[in-house]
């Protein structure tokens, strides 16, 4: 009998073929500015862990603290047996970093924006989506059935000239990452707030990126912008410079209630361990009261950035902490990474389907742990890679 399998390995090598094969690389310690790799020694320039979190004692000593208080696993879902006041300490934190009345944890971002907008729309409502958001959004847009229309990234005009088509009386939502995942740029979120206000419009953002980046106490776009009570709608995550795990979506109270008794990857799913939520309590208290470590990532942001464009590297306008140098095709970016690698540097490939073809790139990450010195050697790195691609 044929294998029911034997399509797999005819797609495993066409997507060979396309240099797009990946793999993983194991990291044998934590999420730390130098990481081992192999046994070898790398500065890490990879992680969204930007504010250097996941392994600060504070945060390290509160979930030691409240695993040893619950336990490995909290055992149920929210809505059965696994909620505990750490669960509604979280929830209330969340909501007053955001300036929000309520908030929601999910156990992940993903699920955070698959729940959510599979919730809010469904048949014959329309969602307008930007070209560059986060796959959990697409997937959030594909689950619920809605009509998706998607505008050119980041462009006013063109959703503008969509919405202004739009005569149906069904229900709309506007979705967008504020910080872009992979271009590291900004949504214009001021203009999103006016155009979804002035056509009767939900708007949801992705704070995933921003937030601990972003805004003086450090909430995301929404404070950076100074449009805190005009999106209704603000989803974020705990997995990155929060440092631990979860996602949660920040709003009104009657939409936190709605999402409580109608997105199914909140009602379905365990909910987070104690150690999680523990860890990102104080570190939402670092993010806020210790600015310092803020300043610190965006001095060497603008130092990296500058030291990459004297080097001749065409680097994407972002503002955040993810700075993308884009290469082109798929094998001379990992030829690019392998070379940053063998200078010292981790810090992987990004191909499509992550990134369009044809715009492969090094995904940089800073980290308010890194220090000059890291930034330097970096640098020298690149600089190395950049010659050997214009050797070639
Ligand atoms: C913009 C954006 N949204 C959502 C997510 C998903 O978050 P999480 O990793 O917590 O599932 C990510 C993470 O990769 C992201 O980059």
């Amino acid at each position: 009998m044929e294998d029911p399998l034997h399509w797999i390995k005819e797609e495993l090598d066409l997507i060979r073929d396309k240099k797009l094969f990946r793999v993983l690389t194991e990291l044998q310690s934590g999420q730390s500015p130098e990481i081992i790799i192999e046994g070898k020694c790398y500065i890490l320039l990879a992680s969204n862990n930007y504010l250097g979190l996941t392994t600060d004692p504070k945060v390290k000593e509160a979930a030691r603290r409240a695993l040893e208080k619950y336990g490995t696993g909290s055992g149920g879902s929210r809505l059965v047996s696994g909620s505990t006041d750490l669960h509604r300490e979280l929830e209330e934190r969340i909501a007053d970093f955001k300036k929000t009345e309520a908030a929601i944890l999910f156990s992940s971002g993903y699920l955070a924006n698959m729940g959510t907008i599979s919730a809010l729309v469904g048949p014959g409502d329309i969602i307008y989506s930007d070209e560059l958001n986060h796959a959990s959004i697409i997937d959030g847009c594909r689950l619920s059935h809605a009509e998706v229309k998607i505008y050119k990234h980041s462009d006013i005009e063109h959703l503008s000239s969509l919405l202004s088509l739009d005569k149906s009386r069904n229900k709309k939502l506007i979705a967008t990452d504020t910080v872009f995942s992979m271009d590291g740029d900004l949504a214009p979120v001021p203009e999103l707030v006016e155009l979804a206000e002035k056509y009767g419009c939900m708007l949801m953002i992705d704070e995933a990126h921003a937030t601990g980046v972003l805004g003086k106490r450090g909430s995301g776009a929404t404070e950076y912008f100074g449009v805190e009570d005009r999106v209704p709608i603000v989803m974020g995550t705990l997995s990155k410079a929060v440092g631990s795990l979860g996602g949660y979506v920040a709003g009104s109270r009657k939409l936190i209630d709605f999402l409580r008794n109608r997105a199914r990857t909140y009602i379905f799913d365990t909910s987070l361990p104690a150690s999680s939520l523990a860890a990102s309590l104080v570190a939402i208290d670092i993010i806020e009261f210790e600015p310092e470590r803020r300043k610190h990532l965006w001095y060497l942001i603008e130092k990296f950035k500058s030291g990459l464009k004297n080097i001749g590297l065409n680097v994407l306008p972002s503002y955040s902490a993810v700075i993308p140098v884009l290469v082109g095709d798929a094998q001379p970016a990992l030829d690019f990474a392998r070379t940053l690698r063998d200078n010292g540097v981790f810090t992987p490939a990004v191909r499509p389907p992550s990134v369009p073809p044809g715009k492969c790139r090094i995904r940089a990450a800073l980290m308010a742990t890194h220090k000059e010195e890291h930034i330097e050697i970096a640098l020298r790195a690149f600089k190395v890679a950049h010659d050997s691609l214009l050797n070639l």
